[in-house]
């Protein structure tokens, strides 16, 4: 069993995929993070992100770096949408992902194409989204909140600024862009917390699965 939990940056997707995941006993991957690490990765190379073989080489990232706290950073984030847009990078770490997919026991993906390209199959398609204002508000608070690193001052404006060129990104791109899937449930959490968002996510799942 595969699901697949796509949407734009900070909807609250991978919250949403983890808890799921758990709910139903699945494995979960947040493939962000395996685009998080090839950006890292370029970083440390000194190489550029824009350029496709710099992209390309920093794929072959050390399994360790996933476990790095700084892939959640904001300046990450911004080298991994990035580092995405190259077809090589995306065609270097889709078996990977199809694999975890596959797994026995069933899994829960949540990305930007999994519903589309990943796992066209998945048996629930999940499409999370949340108004830009809504999204940069709750990325500001998570920064604030956790400190993740020394950005924690960034204004909120410019985190809402940031939020529009994330989402241009994902969803320009030639290569399997940001969209929902044509036969994904589409929920929009703006007027939600985290809780009623995940009971309501929750509801969808049970009815496409039927079951309790
Ligand atoms: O979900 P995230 O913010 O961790 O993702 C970081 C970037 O990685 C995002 O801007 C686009 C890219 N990404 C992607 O292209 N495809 C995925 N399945 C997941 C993430």
């Amino acid at each position: 069993m595969i699901i697949a939990v796509d949407g734009p940056t900070a909807s609250g997707k991978g919250t949403i995929a983890k808890r799921i995941a758990e709910h139903f006993g699945m494995a979960h991957l947040d493939t962000g993070l395996l685009y998080r690490a090839v950006g890292r990765q370029v970083a440390l190379n000194e190489g550029d992100p824009d350029d496709p073989q710099d992209a390309l080489a920093a794929c072959d990232f050390p399994d360790e770096l996933m476990q790095d706290d700084i892939l959640r950073s904001e300046e990450t984030g911004g080298l991994a949408s990035r580092v995405s847009v190259h077809p090589d990078v995306r065609q270097a770490l889709l078996e990977r992902q199809r694999a975890f997919a596959q797994q026995p026991g069933g899994a829960v993906l949540d990305g930007r194409d999994i519903g589309t390209v990943i796992a066209p199959d998945a048996n629930v398609k999940l499409f999370i989204t949340a108004s830009v204002q809504e999204r940069a508000r709750r990325r500001w608070l998570e920064m604030v909140e956790k400190q993740i690193d020394d950005e924690e001052e960034i204004p909120l404006s410019e985190i809402e600024k940031d939020v529009v060129n994330r989402d241009a990104r994902d969803i320009n791109r030639k290569d399997a862009p940001l969209k929902a899937a044509k036969d994904a449930f589409i929920i929009d959490t703006t007027s939600f917390d985290r809780e009623a968002a995940f009971d309501m996510v929750l509801d969808v799942v049970k009815q496409a699965l039927e079951v309790d």
